[in-house]
């Protein structure tokens, strides 16, 4: 599998790291620890100290800002410079140094930047519905690290048309099999519509809504940008209604390849509309929905994944699936994102070719 190097990825929720913590990481098989600086600014460096290759995630932050290997206690800074040597004449050879990853912090979420071109700021989707507003209540937000490649759990983002049969009950349910899939783009963003008109609202949706199981219009709009970021505007409402009087949610859904089988999945649900039935209740709603999600994420889209992934692997007549008209969406942003790797494997042939010829 070749991944998209220069883009952003998402390497953590802003809150899970701490002054003086360090979380050791790998993102498309490379060992990654991250830390924040004196100035509260995230670093990451290669999880591999430049010595004799022990992993710094192992050390500890000293000083405030310099992460000490634990092994001769060489100490780098956020960079990745190596700033103080313990021993003998503390001499510091000029090679001693790992690699350092840009790093920005934007809509409560660190990314990293994997590739080796300049990092680009302006190429962080819009995750905006993330930034503080009490009238938008965020659900936990939390991670798994999923048995199951990022391309599979992109597919199965993009057609949530599996979620009335996995996430029966909870998301879904006999009566919202069938829904009208739209697609657009622009760009490279993709967009896969779901509408399904006039059925009884699922679970979770009734729970947020009226709670009484009556007739809804139920949409999923799931929205996808490079590598695997993803926003679904989703709700019910009255059945024949505008969304604007009904309730919903934004499902944020972002996906790290750890490995080619394994991926960092962050998620959270911010709420919009959202009808309040008074404390304690509200409070109770909030925790249910962030409960159900990681329940429905977790034990069920995982289970039937990692089951599709043992399928595939090693199989070489399982590497062309049949498709159906659900598929549009996962058919579209597969496309999108191969035609980036093709432009980002050109553009890396064309330097190495220009430096070869100067060398
Ligand atoms: S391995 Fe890091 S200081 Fe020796
Ligand atoms: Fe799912």
């Amino acid at each position: 599998m070749e991944f998209l190097r220069n883009t952003w990825y998402v390497a953590l929720w802003s809150q899970d790291l701490a002054p003086e913590q360090m979380i050791s990481r790998k993102f498309l098989n490379e060992p990654i620890v991250l830390f924040r600086q004196a100035d509260g600014k995230a670093a990451a460096l290669a999880d591999a100290c430049a010595h004799r290759f022990s992993p710094l995630s192992m050390g500890k932050v000293v000083k405030g800002a310099n992460v000490r290997c634990p092994y001769h206690g060489l100490e780098y800074d956020g960079t990745g410079k190596c700033v103080f040597n313990p021993h003998s004449t503390g001499q510091i050879p000029p090679a001693m140094k790992v690699r350092s990853y840009p790093v920005a912090e934007k809509h409560s979420i660190i990314w990293i930047w994997m590739g080796e071109k300049e990092a680009d700021l302006s190429l962080i989707p819009d995750f905006s519905v993330l930034d503080p507003d009490p009238k938008k209540p965020v659900s936990k937000r939390d991670w798994l690290l999923m048995q199951a490649s990022y391309e599979l759990i992109a597919d199965n983002l993009m057609d949530l048309s599996h979620s009335a049969v996995i996430h029966e009950g909870i998301l879904g349910s006999e009566h919202t099999v069938k829904g009208n899939v739209t697609i657009e783009q622009r760009g490279t963003t993709v967009k896969a519509g779901r509408n399904v008109p006039n059925v009884p609202a699922p679970g979770l949706y009734d729970l947020i809504y009226k709670n009484d199981g009556r007739q809804v219009d139920l949409w999923q709009d799931m929205r996808w940008d490079a590598p695997a970021c993803m926003l679904n505007d989703t709700g019910v409402t009255e059945p024949g209604a505008p969304r604007e009087e009904g309730t919903g949610f934004y499902g944020l859904h972002f996906l790290t390849p750890e490995t080619e089988t394994t991926t960092y999945y962050l998620f959270c649900a911010v709420r919009f509309n959202p009808i309040s039935w008074g404390q304690p209740l509200d409070g109770e709603i909030q925790t249910k929905i962030s409960e159900l999600r990681r329940f429905a994420f977790q034990e069920q889209d995982q289970t039937i994944i990692k089951a599709q992934q043992d399928r595939i692997l090693g199989q070489k007549t399982l590497q062309h699936p049949v498709l159906l008209d659900i598929d549009a969406g996962p058919v579209r942003y597969r496309r999108v994102l191969e035609g980036l790797i093709k432009q980002e494997r050109e553009a890396t042939n064309t330097l190495q070719g220009k430096e070869s010829q100067a060398a």
